[in-house]
Protein backbone atom coordinates (compact mmCIF):
# COMPACT_ATOMS: atom_id res chain seq x y z
CA UNK A 1 0.00 0.00 0.00
CA UNK A 2 1.32 3.45 -0.76
CA UNK A 3 1.29 6.35 1.62
CA UNK A 4 -1.79 7.79 2.77
CA UNK A 5 -0.29 11.42 2.98
CA UNK A 6 1.76 13.64 0.66
CA UNK A 7 4.92 15.08 1.47
CA UNK A 8 6.81 18.04 0.48
CA UNK A 9 10.48 19.24 0.75
CA UNK A 10 10.70 22.31 2.87
CA UNK A 11 12.76 23.84 5.04
CA UNK A 12 11.59 25.18 8.06
CA UNK A 13 12.64 27.01 10.91
CA UNK A 14 10.89 25.92 14.38
CA UNK A 15 10.95 25.83 17.60
CA UNK A 16 10.74 22.89 19.88
CA UNK A 17 9.30 23.40 23.63
CA UNK A 18 9.35 20.58 26.40
CA UNK A 19 5.69 21.11 27.82
CA UNK A 20 5.78 19.00 30.79
CA UNK A 21 9.64 19.99 31.55
CA UNK A 22 9.56 23.50 32.02
CA UNK A 23 13.54 23.47 33.37
CA UNK A 24 14.54 22.03 29.79
CA UNK A 25 15.30 24.85 27.40
CA UNK A 26 13.67 25.54 23.57
CA UNK A 27 15.36 24.42 20.63
CA UNK A 28 15.77 25.34 17.30
CA UNK A 29 15.15 22.98 14.92
CA UNK A 30 14.67 22.48 10.84
CA UNK A 31 11.57 20.60 8.85
CA UNK A 32 12.84 19.29 6.35
CA UNK A 33 9.84 17.39 4.96
CA UNK A 34 6.52 17.69 5.69
CA UNK A 35 3.19 15.78 5.51
CA UNK A 36 0.00 16.23 7.52
CA UNK A 37 0.93 13.09 9.69
CA UNK A 38 4.22 13.91 10.22
CA UNK A 39 8.01 15.57 9.20
CA UNK A 40 11.43 14.95 8.99
CA UNK A 41 13.39 17.13 11.43
CA UNK A 42 16.80 18.30 11.97
CA UNK A 43 18.54 19.03 15.42
CA UNK A 44 15.78 17.49 17.34
CA UNK A 45 17.17 16.00 20.79
CA UNK A 46 14.12 14.66 22.87
CA UNK A 47 13.29 11.02 23.80
CA UNK A 48 10.91 8.97 22.18
CA UNK A 49 7.54 8.98 24.19
CA UNK A 50 7.68 12.57 25.02
CA UNK A 51 5.44 14.86 24.22
CA UNK A 52 6.67 17.94 22.54
CA UNK A 53 5.21 21.14 21.08
CA UNK A 54 6.44 21.93 17.88
CA UNK A 55 6.27 25.94 16.31
CA UNK A 56 6.92 26.04 12.60
CA UNK A 57 7.10 29.40 11.18
CA UNK A 58 4.93 29.09 7.87
CA UNK A 59 5.71 31.56 4.59
CA UNK A 60 2.35 33.49 4.88
CA UNK A 61 1.00 32.26 8.10
CA UNK A 62 3.33 33.17 10.63
CA UNK A 63 4.01 30.78 13.54
CA UNK A 64 1.45 27.97 14.29
CA UNK A 65 2.00 25.55 17.31
CA UNK A 66 1.39 21.26 17.53
CA UNK A 67 1.97 18.98 19.26
CA UNK A 68 4.19 15.91 18.51
CA UNK A 69 6.12 12.64 19.29
CA UNK A 70 8.71 11.57 18.27
CA UNK A 71 9.04 8.37 16.07
CA UNK A 72 12.44 7.06 15.26
CA UNK A 73 15.74 9.09 15.43
CA UNK A 74 17.70 7.96 12.61
CA UNK A 75 21.16 9.74 10.45
CA UNK A 76 19.04 11.69 8.46
CA UNK A 77 17.10 13.25 11.23
CA UNK A 78 14.05 12.63 13.64
CA UNK A 79 10.82 11.38 12.37
CA UNK A 80 8.23 12.92 14.22
CA UNK A 81 3.92 12.47 14.47
CA UNK A 82 1.89 15.32 14.28
CA UNK A 83 -1.03 15.94 16.21
CA UNK A 84 -3.48 18.92 15.80
CA UNK A 85 -6.12 20.27 17.97
CA UNK A 86 -7.73 22.96 15.39
CA UNK A 87 -8.46 22.40 11.69
CA UNK A 88 -7.22 25.96 11.28
CA UNK A 89 -3.58 25.00 12.08
CA UNK A 90 -4.48 21.83 9.87
CA UNK A 91 -5.15 23.85 6.62
CA UNK A 92 -2.07 26.76 7.52
CA UNK A 93 0.14 23.44 7.07
CA UNK A 94 -2.00 22.23 3.74
CA UNK A 95 -1.18 25.02 2.37
CA UNK A 96 2.49 25.24 3.03
CA UNK A 97 2.75 21.31 1.65
CA UNK A 98 0.59 21.59 -1.52
CA UNK A 99 2.64 24.95 -2.18
CA UNK A 100 5.73 22.81 -1.88
CA UNK A 101 4.76 19.85 -4.08
CA UNK A 102 7.56 18.97 -6.65
CA UNK A 103 6.01 18.58 -9.81
CA UNK A 104 6.02 15.10 -10.72
CA UNK A 105 4.41 13.79 -13.16
CA UNK A 106 3.04 10.38 -10.96
CA UNK A 107 0.21 10.09 -8.01
CA UNK A 108 2.24 11.45 -4.93
CA UNK A 109 0.28 8.43 -2.96
CA UNK A 110 1.16 5.44 -4.61
CA UNK A 111 3.62 6.57 -7.45
CA UNK A 112 1.19 5.33 -10.07
CA UNK A 113 2.25 7.31 -13.55
CA UNK A 114 -0.80 9.60 -13.76
CA UNK A 115 0.04 13.36 -13.90
CA UNK A 116 -3.45 14.66 -13.90
CA UNK A 117 -4.76 16.66 -10.97
CA UNK A 118 -8.38 16.12 -11.64
CA UNK A 119 -10.33 13.78 -9.96
CA UNK A 120 -8.88 10.49 -8.11
CA UNK A 121 -5.96 8.22 -8.69
CA UNK A 122 -7.02 5.56 -11.23
CA UNK A 123 -4.83 3.12 -8.95
CA UNK A 124 -5.50 3.89 -5.37
CA UNK A 125 -8.28 6.31 -5.43
CA UNK A 126 -6.97 8.79 -3.28
CA UNK A 127 -8.41 12.47 -4.92
CA UNK A 128 -5.53 14.60 -6.43
CA UNK A 129 -7.22 17.72 -6.69
CA UNK A 130 -5.10 19.20 -4.41
CA UNK A 131 -5.89 22.99 -5.73
CA UNK A 132 -9.57 22.03 -4.80
CA UNK A 133 -10.95 24.27 -1.71
CA UNK A 134 -12.22 21.12 -0.48
CA UNK A 135 -9.46 19.23 -0.66
CA UNK A 136 -8.78 18.42 3.04
CA UNK A 137 -11.84 17.78 3.62
CA UNK A 138 -12.49 14.95 1.17
CA UNK A 139 -8.87 13.64 2.12
CA UNK A 140 -9.54 13.26 4.98
CA UNK A 141 -12.74 11.39 4.38
CA UNK A 142 -11.20 9.34 1.60
CA UNK A 143 -8.44 8.09 3.85
CA UNK A 144 -10.02 7.52 7.06
CA UNK A 145 -11.33 4.20 6.79
CA UNK A 146 -7.89 3.42 5.56
CA UNK A 147 -6.50 5.01 8.45
CA UNK A 148 -8.51 2.80 10.87
CA UNK A 149 -7.39 -0.48 9.46
CA UNK A 150 -4.29 0.10 9.55
CA UNK A 151 -4.82 0.37 13.70
CA UNK A 152 -7.27 -2.58 13.28
CA UNK A 153 -5.06 -5.02 12.09
CA UNK A 154 -2.51 -4.14 14.70
CA UNK A 155 -5.24 -5.19 17.43
CA UNK A 156 -6.13 -8.78 19.36
CA UNK A 157 -10.35 -9.90 19.52
CA UNK A 158 -10.50 -8.42 22.86
CA UNK A 159 -9.66 -4.86 21.88
CA UNK A 160 -12.04 -4.86 19.01
CA UNK A 161 -14.93 -6.21 21.12
CA UNK A 162 -14.10 -3.37 23.79
CA UNK A 163 -13.90 -0.59 20.85
CA UNK A 164 -17.70 -2.10 19.79
CA UNK A 165 -18.68 -2.07 22.85
CA UNK A 166 -17.65 1.83 23.09
CA UNK A 167 -19.09 2.64 20.10
CA UNK A 168 -21.94 1.14 20.68
CA UNK A 169 -22.91 2.91 24.31
CA UNK A 170 -21.07 5.55 23.96
CA UNK A 171 -21.13 6.71 20.53
CA UNK A 172 -24.42 5.73 19.14
CA UNK A 173 -26.30 5.06 22.30
CA UNK A 174 -27.08 1.45 21.42
CA UNK A 175 -28.76 -0.31 24.02
CA UNK A 176 -26.82 -4.05 24.70
CA UNK A 177 -30.16 -5.24 26.16
CA UNK A 178 -33.03 -4.80 24.73
CA UNK A 179 -33.29 -3.70 21.16
CA UNK A 180 -35.28 -0.38 22.15
CA UNK A 181 -35.37 1.10 25.95
CA UNK A 182 -39.17 0.78 25.86
CA UNK A 183 -38.54 -2.93 25.37
CA UNK A 184 -38.49 -4.42 28.97
CA UNK A 185 -36.90 -7.61 30.06
CA UNK A 186 -33.75 -9.12 30.79
CA UNK A 187 -35.20 -12.94 31.57
CA UNK A 188 -33.78 -15.20 29.62
CA UNK A 189 -36.67 -16.20 27.19
CA UNK A 190 -36.54 -12.30 26.48
CA UNK A 191 -32.92 -12.12 25.75
CA UNK A 192 -33.24 -14.69 23.23
CA UNK A 193 -35.95 -12.70 22.26
CA UNK A 194 -34.19 -9.54 21.40
CA UNK A 195 -31.05 -11.88 19.84
CA UNK A 196 -33.97 -12.90 17.21
CA UNK A 197 -34.96 -9.53 16.64
CA UNK A 198 -31.65 -7.98 16.63
CA UNK A 199 -30.32 -11.05 13.80
CA UNK A 200 -33.37 -11.03 11.38
CA UNK A 201 -34.29 -7.25 11.68
CA UNK A 202 -31.45 -6.03 8.86
CA UNK A 203 -33.01 -9.26 6.92
CA UNK A 204 -35.33 -8.81 4.31
CA UNK A 205 -37.46 -12.02 5.54
CA UNK A 206 -41.03 -12.37 6.14
CA UNK A 207 -41.19 -13.06 10.05
CA UNK A 208 -44.16 -14.90 11.84
CA UNK A 209 -44.54 -13.44 15.78
CA UNK A 210 -46.24 -15.87 17.83
CA UNK A 211 -47.48 -15.44 21.55
CA UNK A 212 -50.52 -15.56 23.96
CA UNK A 213 -52.32 -12.21 23.80
CA UNK A 214 -50.71 -9.09 25.40
CA UNK A 215 -47.16 -10.90 25.31
CA UNK A 216 -46.23 -7.83 22.95
CA UNK A 217 -46.09 -8.99 19.49
CA UNK A 218 -46.84 -5.60 17.85
CA UNK A 219 -44.12 -4.07 20.12
CA UNK A 220 -41.66 -7.17 18.77
CA UNK A 221 -43.22 -6.18 14.84
CA UNK A 222 -42.43 -2.54 15.46
CA UNK A 223 -38.89 -3.10 16.73
CA UNK A 224 -38.13 -5.42 13.79
CA UNK A 225 -39.40 -2.20 11.56
CA UNK A 226 -36.80 0.18 13.66
CA UNK A 227 -33.44 -1.88 13.12
CA UNK A 228 -34.37 -2.50 9.25
CA UNK A 229 -32.81 -0.41 6.59
CA UNK A 230 -36.81 0.08 6.24
CA UNK A 231 -36.93 2.47 9.32
CA UNK A 232 -37.43 6.00 7.49
CA UNK A 233 -40.43 4.46 5.89
CA UNK A 234 -44.02 3.39 6.65
CA UNK A 235 -45.00 1.19 9.46
CA UNK A 236 -48.75 -0.22 8.73
CA UNK A 237 -50.01 -2.40 11.24
CA UNK A 238 -53.78 -4.27 10.24
CA UNK A 239 -55.61 -6.25 12.43
CA UNK A 240 -57.03 -8.76 10.48
CA UNK A 241 -59.72 -9.84 13.21
CA UNK A 242 -61.36 -6.59 13.34
CA UNK A 243 -62.36 -5.81 9.86
CA UNK A 244 -65.50 -7.92 8.28
CA UNK A 245 -64.07 -9.89 5.72
CA UNK A 246 -66.47 -8.24 2.85
CA UNK A 247 -64.58 -4.96 3.40
CA UNK A 248 -60.83 -6.63 4.53
CA UNK A 249 -59.91 -7.29 0.75
CA UNK A 250 -60.54 -3.54 -0.38
CA UNK A 251 -58.74 -2.22 2.98
CA UNK A 252 -55.53 -4.29 2.07
CA UNK A 253 -55.02 -4.51 -1.54
CA UNK A 254 -56.87 -1.00 -2.17
CA UNK A 255 -59.75 -0.28 -4.98
CA UNK A 256 -60.28 1.62 -8.25
CA UNK A 257 -63.21 4.02 -8.47
CA UNK A 258 -66.70 2.13 -9.55
CA UNK A 259 -65.01 -1.66 -8.15
CA UNK A 260 -68.17 -2.09 -6.12
CA UNK A 261 -71.54 0.06 -4.74
CA UNK A 262 -69.92 3.00 -2.38
CA UNK A 263 -66.35 2.76 -4.14
CA UNK A 264 -66.67 6.28 -4.89
CA UNK A 265 -62.86 7.19 -5.73
CA UNK A 266 -59.59 4.77 -5.62
CA UNK A 267 -58.18 4.21 -2.55
CA UNK A 268 -54.97 2.96 -2.15
CA UNK A 269 -54.64 -0.36 0.41
CA UNK A 270 -52.72 -0.80 3.17
CA UNK A 271 -50.04 -2.68 0.62
CA UNK A 272 -49.23 0.72 -1.17
CA UNK A 273 -49.58 2.57 1.67
CA UNK A 274 -46.73 0.69 3.66
CA UNK A 275 -44.51 0.44 0.34
CA UNK A 276 -40.94 1.17 0.94
CA UNK A 277 -41.57 -0.01 5.03
CA UNK A 278 -43.22 -2.87 6.80
CA UNK A 279 -46.60 -4.06 6.91
CA UNK A 280 -48.02 -5.61 10.15
CA UNK A 281 -50.57 -8.64 9.59
CA UNK A 282 -52.12 -8.80 13.21
CA UNK A 283 -54.42 -11.91 13.70
CA UNK A 284 -53.70 -13.70 10.91
CA UNK A 285 -55.20 -16.69 12.32
CA UNK A 286 -58.47 -15.15 11.04
CA UNK A 287 -57.58 -13.75 7.58
CA UNK A 288 -60.26 -15.12 5.21
CA UNK A 289 -59.26 -18.10 2.66
CA UNK A 290 -59.87 -16.05 -0.56
CA UNK A 291 -57.05 -13.65 1.33
CA UNK A 292 -54.85 -16.18 2.14
CA UNK A 293 -54.40 -17.39 -1.23
CA UNK A 294 -53.89 -13.47 -2.29
CA UNK A 295 -51.37 -12.74 0.38
CA UNK A 296 -49.66 -16.09 -0.79
CA UNK A 297 -49.83 -14.66 -4.56
CA UNK A 298 -48.07 -11.54 -3.03
CA UNK A 299 -45.27 -13.32 -1.20
CA UNK A 300 -44.21 -14.62 -4.19
CA UNK A 301 -44.28 -12.15 -7.06
CA UNK A 302 -44.72 -9.07 -4.64
CA UNK A 303 -47.45 -7.85 -6.81
CA UNK A 304 -50.16 -6.25 -5.86
CA UNK A 305 -53.67 -5.99 -7.69
CA UNK A 306 -56.41 -3.49 -6.29
CA UNK A 307 -60.27 -4.48 -6.30
CA UNK A 308 -61.49 -4.19 -9.91
CA UNK A 309 -58.38 -3.16 -11.36
CA UNK A 310 -56.94 -5.07 -14.33
CA UNK A 311 -53.55 -4.07 -13.45
CA UNK A 312 -51.35 -5.48 -10.67
CA UNK A 313 -48.44 -3.25 -9.47
CA UNK A 314 -45.23 -3.95 -8.06
CA UNK A 315 -44.93 -2.87 -3.74
CA UNK A 316 -41.88 -3.07 -2.51
CA UNK A 317 -42.96 -4.47 1.38
CA UNK A 318 -41.85 -6.60 4.15
CA UNK A 319 -44.53 -8.93 5.82
CA UNK A 320 -44.68 -9.21 9.25
CA UNK A 321 -47.62 -11.63 11.07
CA UNK A 322 -48.72 -12.15 14.40
CA UNK A 323 -51.22 -14.74 15.81
CA UNK A 324 -51.91 -15.85 19.04
CA UNK A 325 -54.03 -18.94 17.90
CA UNK A 326 -52.33 -22.00 17.13
CA UNK A 327 -51.60 -21.72 13.40
CA UNK A 328 -50.89 -25.77 13.16
CA UNK A 329 -54.18 -26.97 14.77
CA UNK A 330 -56.19 -23.94 12.22
CA UNK A 331 -54.11 -26.14 9.40
CA UNK A 332 -55.69 -29.55 10.87
CA UNK A 333 -58.89 -28.10 10.43
CA UNK A 334 -58.60 -26.47 7.26
CA UNK A 335 -58.77 -23.07 8.10
CA UNK A 336 -55.03 -22.15 7.47
CA UNK A 337 -53.12 -23.03 3.83
CA UNK A 338 -49.99 -24.94 4.80
CA UNK A 339 -48.23 -22.92 2.10
CA UNK A 340 -49.12 -19.72 3.28
CA UNK A 341 -47.60 -21.43 6.92
CA UNK A 342 -44.33 -22.27 5.33
CA UNK A 343 -43.84 -19.18 3.62
CA UNK A 344 -44.61 -17.11 6.88
CA UNK A 345 -43.06 -19.08 9.18
CA UNK A 346 -39.33 -19.02 7.45
CA UNK A 347 -38.57 -17.17 10.58
CA UNK A 348 -40.71 -17.74 13.63
CA UNK A 349 -40.13 -15.59 16.69
CA UNK A 350 -42.32 -16.88 19.62
CA UNK A 351 -42.94 -14.51 22.86
CA UNK A 352 -43.00 -16.06 25.97
CA UNK A 353 -46.07 -15.81 28.56
CA UNK A 354 -45.28 -13.33 31.38
CA UNK A 355 -45.49 -16.41 34.28
CA UNK A 356 -42.65 -17.59 32.13
CA UNK A 357 -40.65 -14.44 32.49
CA UNK A 358 -39.09 -14.54 36.14
CA UNK A 359 -38.19 -11.31 37.58
CA UNK A 360 -39.12 -9.70 34.46
CA UNK A 361 -42.24 -9.18 36.53
CA UNK A 362 -40.94 -6.82 38.45
CA UNK A 363 -38.60 -5.08 36.39
CA UNK A 364 -41.88 -4.70 33.96
CA UNK A 365 -44.16 -3.01 36.56
CA UNK A 366 -41.24 -0.77 37.90
CA UNK A 367 -40.98 0.84 34.49
CA UNK A 368 -44.63 1.30 33.72
CA UNK A 369 -44.90 2.83 37.20
CA UNK A 370 -41.94 5.28 36.62
CA UNK A 371 -43.44 5.85 33.35
CA UNK A 372 -47.12 6.79 34.70
CA UNK A 373 -45.17 8.90 37.32
CA UNK A 374 -43.34 10.54 35.00
CA UNK A 375 -46.19 11.41 32.67
CA UNK A 376 -47.84 12.80 36.24
CA UNK A 377 -44.51 14.22 37.54
CA UNK A 378 -45.05 12.34 40.84
CA UNK A 379 -42.74 9.94 42.24
CA UNK A 380 -44.16 6.45 43.12
CA UNK A 381 -43.01 3.07 44.64
CA UNK A 382 -44.30 -0.59 45.49
CA UNK A 383 -44.83 -1.93 48.84
CA UNK A 384 -42.91 -5.13 49.50
CA UNK A 385 -46.28 -6.77 49.41
CA UNK A 386 -47.42 -5.41 46.02
CA UNK A 387 -43.89 -6.96 44.48
CA UNK A 388 -45.14 -10.00 46.35
CA UNK A 389 -48.26 -9.54 44.62
CA UNK A 390 -47.25 -9.35 41.14
CA UNK A 391 -44.46 -11.83 41.40
CA UNK A 392 -47.34 -14.20 42.11
CA UNK A 393 -50.28 -13.89 40.49
CA UNK A 394 -50.65 -15.62 37.32
CA UNK A 395 -50.99 -13.03 34.53
CA UNK A 396 -53.21 -14.17 32.23
CA UNK A 397 -53.57 -11.16 30.54
CA UNK A 398 -49.73 -10.67 30.16
CA UNK A 399 -47.97 -7.60 29.81
CA UNK A 400 -50.94 -5.98 29.00
CA UNK A 401 -52.81 -7.08 32.12
CA UNK A 402 -49.86 -5.76 34.36
CA UNK A 403 -49.56 -2.60 32.74
CA UNK A 404 -53.56 -1.85 33.04
CA UNK A 405 -53.01 -3.68 36.76
CA UNK A 406 -50.17 -0.89 37.81
CA UNK A 407 -52.09 2.22 36.11
CA UNK A 408 -54.98 1.11 38.23
CA UNK A 409 -52.68 1.27 41.21
CA UNK A 410 -51.26 4.85 40.53
CA UNK A 411 -54.60 6.30 40.07
CA UNK A 412 -55.57 4.60 42.74
CA UNK A 413 -52.64 5.00 45.70
CA UNK A 414 -53.61 7.48 47.61
CA UNK A 415 -49.91 8.40 48.80
CA UNK A 416 -47.07 7.13 46.95
CA UNK A 417 -46.48 3.76 47.80
CA UNK A 418 -48.99 1.38 45.91
CA UNK A 419 -50.33 -1.73 47.74
CA UNK A 420 -51.71 -5.13 46.59
CA UNK A 421 -55.12 -4.24 46.65
CA UNK A 422 -55.25 -0.82 44.65
CA UNK A 423 -54.35 -2.97 41.54
CA UNK A 424 -56.82 -5.41 42.62
CA UNK A 425 -54.44 -8.01 43.15
CA UNK A 426 -54.41 -10.86 46.07
CA UNK A 427 -52.17 -10.62 48.48
CA UNK A 428 -49.83 -12.86 48.56
CA UNK A 429 -49.87 -15.74 51.67
CA UNK A 430 -46.73 -17.77 52.31
CA UNK A 431 -47.43 -21.08 52.18
CA UNK A 432 -44.47 -21.20 54.35
CA UNK A 433 -46.93 -19.44 57.35
CA UNK A 434 -49.20 -22.79 57.15
CA UNK A 435 -45.97 -24.69 58.00
CA UNK A 436 -45.26 -23.37 60.61
CA UNK A 437 -48.29 -22.94 62.37
CA UNK A 438 -48.67 -26.59 61.59
CA UNK A 439 -45.78 -27.50 62.82
CA UNK A 440 -45.53 -25.93 66.12
CA UNK A 441 -49.06 -23.94 66.76
CA UNK A 442 -49.93 -20.42 66.08
CA UNK A 443 -46.87 -18.16 66.78
CA UNK A 444 -47.51 -16.18 70.04
CA UNK A 445 -47.94 -11.55 70.18
CA UNK A 446 -45.48 -12.19 72.87
CA UNK A 447 -43.00 -14.81 70.97
CA UNK A 448 -43.27 -12.46 67.97
CA UNK A 449 -42.62 -9.24 70.12
CA UNK A 450 -39.57 -11.24 71.46
CA UNK A 451 -37.82 -12.30 68.19
CA UNK A 452 -38.46 -8.86 67.08
CA UNK A 453 -36.66 -7.25 69.89
CA UNK A 454 -33.43 -10.24 69.87
CA UNK A 455 -33.60 -8.94 66.03
CA UNK A 456 -33.00 -5.01 66.68
CA UNK A 457 -37.04 -5.08 64.86
CA UNK A 458 -34.92 -6.05 61.46
CA UNK A 459 -37.81 -7.68 59.77
CA UNK A 460 -36.08 -9.94 57.28
CA UNK A 461 -33.48 -11.56 60.22
CA UNK A 462 -36.82 -11.84 62.47
CA UNK A 463 -38.22 -13.67 59.43
CA UNK A 464 -35.26 -15.90 59.06
CA UNK A 465 -34.99 -16.76 62.64
CA UNK A 466 -38.63 -18.04 62.45
CA UNK A 467 -38.04 -19.47 59.15
CA UNK A 468 -40.92 -17.95 56.89
CA UNK A 469 -40.99 -15.03 54.58
CA UNK A 470 -40.91 -10.99 54.86
CA UNK A 471 -44.26 -11.22 53.97
CA UNK A 472 -45.35 -14.08 56.54
CA UNK A 473 -43.36 -11.97 59.12
CA UNK A 474 -45.25 -8.54 57.81
CA UNK A 475 -48.47 -10.71 57.99
CA UNK A 476 -47.90 -12.14 61.59
CA UNK A 477 -47.39 -8.53 63.10
CA UNK A 478 -50.34 -7.06 61.42
CA UNK A 479 -52.57 -10.26 62.63
CA UNK A 480 -51.14 -9.02 66.42
CA UNK A 481 -51.27 -5.26 65.84
CA UNK A 482 -47.65 -4.84 66.73
CA UNK A 483 -46.63 -1.09 66.22
CA UNK A 484 -44.99 -0.94 62.75
CA UNK A 485 -43.35 2.47 63.54
CA UNK A 486 -40.98 0.21 66.04
CA UNK A 487 -39.76 -1.74 62.79
CA UNK A 488 -36.83 -0.81 60.40
N1 LIG B 1 -41.37 -6.31 27.05
C1 LIG B 1 -42.16 -5.22 27.11
N2 LIG B 1 -41.67 -4.07 27.62
C2 LIG B 1 -42.48 -2.98 27.74
N3 LIG B 1 -43.75 -2.93 27.35
C3 LIG B 1 -44.28 -4.05 26.82
C4 LIG B 1 -43.52 -5.24 26.67
N4 LIG B 1 -44.30 -6.19 26.11
C5 LIG B 1 -45.49 -5.61 25.92
N5 LIG B 1 -45.50 -4.33 26.33
C6 LIG B 1 -46.63 -3.40 26.32
O1 LIG B 1 -47.79 -4.18 26.62
C7 LIG B 1 -48.86 -3.83 25.76
C8 LIG B 1 -49.26 -5.04 24.93
O2 LIG B 1 -48.24 -5.32 23.99
P1 LIG B 1 -48.57 -5.64 22.45
O3 LIG B 1 -49.74 -4.86 21.97
O4 LIG B 1 -47.31 -5.55 21.68
O5 LIG B 1 -48.98 -7.17 22.64
P2 LIG B 1 -49.66 -8.16 21.60
O6 LIG B 1 -48.97 -9.46 21.76
O7 LIG B 1 -49.67 -7.55 20.24
O8 LIG B 1 -51.12 -8.27 22.19
P3 LIG B 1 -52.45 -8.83 21.43
O9 LIG B 1 -52.24 -10.27 21.17
O10 LIG B 1 -53.49 -8.61 22.46
O11 LIG B 1 -52.62 -8.01 20.21
C9 LIG B 1 -48.40 -2.65 24.95
O12 LIG B 1 -48.77 -1.46 25.60
C10 LIG B 1 -46.89 -2.80 24.95
O13 LIG B 1 -46.25 -1.56 24.79
MG1 LIG C 1 -51.41 -7.05 19.06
Amino acid sequence: MGRLDVRARTHLDSTVCYIAREDRPQEQVTIRELSLSGALVDGLSTQLSEIFAIRPVLPGSGEVELLAKLVRQGKTGAAIRLFYSDHDTMQALWVHIRDNLSEENSCPYCGHPDGSREGSCDKCNLYLNFAKNNYLERHIENTFAQRLNIRLSRLNLEHIQKIIHFVDSKLLKIQHRSPDKEFVGTSEGMLSVFSMIRKVAPTEMSVLLLGESGTGKELTAKSLHHLSTRRDGPFVAVNCAAIPETLLEAELFGYEKGAFTGAYATKKGKFESADGGTLFLDEIGDLPASLQAKLLRFLEDRLVQPVGSAHSRKIDVRIVAATNCDLQRAITQGHFRTDLFYRLNSFTIKLPPLRERGEDKVRLAKYFLEKFSCSENRSMEFSDDALDAIRNHSWPGNVRELENKVRRGFLMAAGTVVDPEEMELARYEDPGVGAVDCKSGPVRKDQVIKVLEQNDYVIARAARQLNISRPSMYALIKKHGINRGDMK
